[in-house]
């Protein structure tokens, strides 16, 4: 509860904070991580992911994708982590969001300075004209799917292994890091380039780094000055009555 208390402090006072999220903050969407007991890379190959690997088998690329994926697409909804950092961002404690997940879950929790280091799934692009599409207008009943325009092959507008990150992205991300005086890191292993530098890069410039997971990352004993172990949502609704305790007071005497 103190490290909560200080969390509330330290985000309260703060000019500037950025949340870093990582995989982590969707798994009570139901939505599996990548590494870790249940981690996705337990069960399927990262090639399948990977740029060379997809253009050279697309329909295999695009079954394990389809599952891994567009099975549960728009099943996943916003858990309070996502929503609390939103609330954040309209009451003018957030500055923005520079995200790895793929899953619009921020989005759909109503943040709008959210910078997707890694892309965005609900997009398909054609690798021939490079047309895009939304998910809903392309049926996936045929691997690959392909280009109504040009018979292209269509590809999830995510980033692959071995593809460029999003220029937008990137400089949101180094801004960020140079601009925070704090980081909010949650749920992410730290693991993955260049995602995993940009923390880092925001401690040398100044920034308190409070982290939030279960288990210890990378981040933990490098560059965390308060870890909060735990589960995001939980730990994300603790923060949140902090930061907003009338609203909540409302709440309790809310006559329904
Ligand atoms: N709340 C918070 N964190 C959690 C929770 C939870 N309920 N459950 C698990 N975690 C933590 C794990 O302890 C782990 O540190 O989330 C992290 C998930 O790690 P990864 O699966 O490696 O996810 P991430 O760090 O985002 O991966 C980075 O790797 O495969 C690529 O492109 C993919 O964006 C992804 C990148």
């Amino acid at each position: 509860m103190e490290k909560i208390k200080k969390a509330v402090q330290i985000l309260k006072h703060s000019r500037f904070t950025t949340a870093f999220t990582g995989a982590g903050i969707s798994v009570e969407s139901g939505i599996p991580p990548f590494r870790g007991k249940d981690g996705i890379w337990n069960k399927y190959d990262p090639e399948a992911l990977d740029i060379s690997y997809f253009t050279e088998n697309p329909e295999h690329s695009w079954m394990i994708i389809k599952e891994l994926f567009y099975d549960y697409y728009n099943s996943a909804k916003p858990n309070p982590a996502h929503l609390a950092l939103a609330r954040m961002e309209r009451e003018g404690l957030l500055g923005r969001v520079i995200t790895q997940n793929i899953d619009n879950l921020h989005q759909e929790a109503g943040s709008r300075m959210v910078f997707e280091f890694h892309g965005n799934l609900t997009k398909l692009k054609c690798l021939s004209c490079f047309k895009k599409y939304n998910v809903p207008e392309i049926s996936l009943d045929h691997l690959p799917p392909t280009c109504r325009e040009c018979g292209g092959i269509l590809k999830p507008d995510f980033v692959f292994f071995g593809e460029s990150i999003p220029q937008d992205a990137l400089m949101a991300s180094y801004e960020a890091a140079g601009l925070s005086d704090v980081f909010l890191i949650i749920g992410t292993t730290g693991e993955v380039m260049p995602a995993n530098q940009i923390p880092p890069l925001a401690k040398q410039n100044g920034a308190i780094i409070v982290e939030i997971n279960p288990e210890p990352s990378h981040y933990t004993n490098m560059v965390t000055d308060l870890y909060l172990q735990g589960k995001a949502s939980e730990i994300m609704k603790e923060i949140e009555k902090g930061l907003f305790p009338a609203s909540l007071d409302n709440d309790q005497y809310r006559i329904d």
